[in-house]
């Protein structure tokens, strides 16, 4: 047998792994570098759940602040459902491929949008990666994107706190915080506590929860039914101790808008549910834009 390295008294001959010390490389690893991207805040927009609302969240908030002149990016970072192309009515739309960068698709001149649905050869092709492969295309997208300098960059991901949200709050220089998307229901109510907890760990601000799907505007005569009960979004922001941004009905005219590719901000008429998402949007756009904390 031979002779233990010297000042080495705790691993054995071979250094088996059982027996040797932990080296800084076995070590957990700190945090990877920032991506280089050009963005004074970037927002998540996250929930417990899916099928909340997030998508709808992210195209109407980045509607509203490219509404006001500042310069936006769209991330939709939901690999497995990318939906923000089809939302937006860009879906056959490509990126242009430049020697060293990505150009994203420019739906007006200071809203340009990235997303892995843009990679898919079609609509119904999965994407079956593991983190690591989503860490590598999320650093691609942030770093190798000519987004040029962004005010905002409103980043869509899928429901809960998964590889994708860690990785962008991780990789993303000046992450201002995210919005909680959630529904009514208790079962929503729960996951985005959990969702909203997350984000905390991360140590980043809740800008707010909104309540999507809030009770419904009837389509013959405009009055609000409460289809299921109201105000678990209003009550979770209490309990965390965030702002409540505000209550969007269910509109048959949202899905419409969605499907057809034209973001409901847009083209909403002077009904309930139009008037909730304009306050919804510059309820969340006043916090994005005030001091931190
Ligand atoms: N307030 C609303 N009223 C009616 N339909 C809505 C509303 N919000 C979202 N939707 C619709 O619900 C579906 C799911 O919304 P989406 O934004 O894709 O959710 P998520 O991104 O959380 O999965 C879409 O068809 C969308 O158009
Ligand atoms: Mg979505
Ligand atoms: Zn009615």
């Amino acid at each position: 047998m031979t002779a233990k390295k010297q000042n080495d008294t705790t691993s054995c001959a071979d250094n088996c792994s059982t027996c040797a010390p932990a080296q800084p490389q076995s070590a957990p690893k700190g945090l990877p570098p920032k991506a280089k991207v050009d963005v004074k805040n970037v927002i998540l927009v996250l929930s417990g759940k899916g099928g909340v609302g997030k998508s709808t969240v992210s195209v109407n908030l980045a509607f509203a602040l490219a509404n006001t002149g500042k310069k936006v990016g769209l991330l939709d970072l939901d690999f497995h459902g990318p939906n923000i192309p089809k939302m937006l009515g860009i879906e056959d739309q490509r990126p242009a491929v430049l020697a060293n960068a990505i150009e994203p698709v420019h739906v007006t001149g200071n809203l340009a949008v990235i997303s892995m649905a843009f990679l898919l050869p079609d609509t119904s092709t999965p994407v079956v990666w593991r983190g690591p492969m989503k860490m590598t295309a999320i650093q691609q997208f942030l770093a190798e994107v000519n987004w040029g300098a962004l005010d905002y960059l409103v980043v869509d991901l899928p429901p809960g706190t998964g590889d994708e949200a860690l990785t962008i709050a991780q990789l993303s220089p000046n992450v201002r915080g995210a919005v909680i998307v959630t529904t009514p229901q208790d079962v929503a109510v729960m996951d985005a506590m959990r969702a909203a907890k997350f984000i905390e760990k991360l140590d980043l601000p809740v800008l707010g929860v909104i309540e999507n799907m809030s009770g419904m505007v009837c389509p013959h005569c405009g009055d609000v039914i409460n289809l299921f009960s109201i105000g678990g979004g209003k009550s979770a922001a209490e309990d965390l101790g965030v702002p409540f941004l505000g209550a969007i009905p269910l509109d048959p005219a949202m899905v419409t808008a969605g499907d057809e590719g034209r973001p409901y901000i847009l083209r909403h008429s002077n009904t309930a549910t139009g008037k909730a998402v304009d306050l919804v949007m510059e309820n969340l756009a006043a916090q994005i834009d005030a001091d931190p904390k």
